[in-house]
């Protein structure tokens, strides 16, 4: 079985986990997180890469050049959840299949929460679940795309 290549993409304000409003975020800082992604996807034959950017635009470029290079994502689009039609069509021009992160429950916050413009497009959607909420995520994107039969160096990943 050849191992998954995934992007674990983290939007803005999450570097300030473990200080951040823990009463939604919790008490876990983004190292952490990222580091436990790292540790499950050795058991789930995944690769994880990871990155952070405060800035819609680095955000798309790092989708572009994930294009090819990656199997899927796991993305906390953060604020730019509730806005960001840049980042929907980066997903969609790229055609990553993604699952949606938060770690809040966003229906149970303030209205303007409720929305995202990535949802409908998106493989799944997992919140509420505080760090827990990106490891649902990686194992429920890695059984899609093993269930697809796809990986890049596999035959078809339709
Ligand atoms: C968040 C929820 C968003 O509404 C918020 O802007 C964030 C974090 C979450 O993980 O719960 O920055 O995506």
């Amino acid at each position: 079985m050849t191992a998954l290549k995934i992007l674990v993409m983290h939007g803005p304000n999450l570097n300030l986990l473990g200080t951040r409003e823990p009463q939604h975020y919790g008490m876990q800082n983004l190292s952490s997180i990222n580091a436990s992604l790292a540790e499950l996807g050795k058991g789930l034959n995944c690769t994880i890469s990871t990155f952070q950017s405060n800035h819609e635009g680095e955000l798309v470029e790092r989708i572009h050049q994930a294009a090819g290079e990656v199997d899927g994502m796991v993305i906390n689009p953060a604020a730019y959840t509730h806005t960001s039609v840049a980042l929907r069509d980066a997903l969609l021009g790229c055609n990553i299949p993604f699952v949606e992160v938060h770690l809040s429950n966003i229906h149970s916050r303030e209205e303007f929460r409720h929305r995202s413009l990535l949802a409908d497009v998106a493989t799944g959607i997992v919140a509420g679940f505080g760090a827990e909420s990106y490891a649902l995520a990686l194992r429920g994107l890695c059984d899609v795309l093993r269930a697809k039969g796809g990986d890049k160096n596999g035959v078809d990943k339709n």
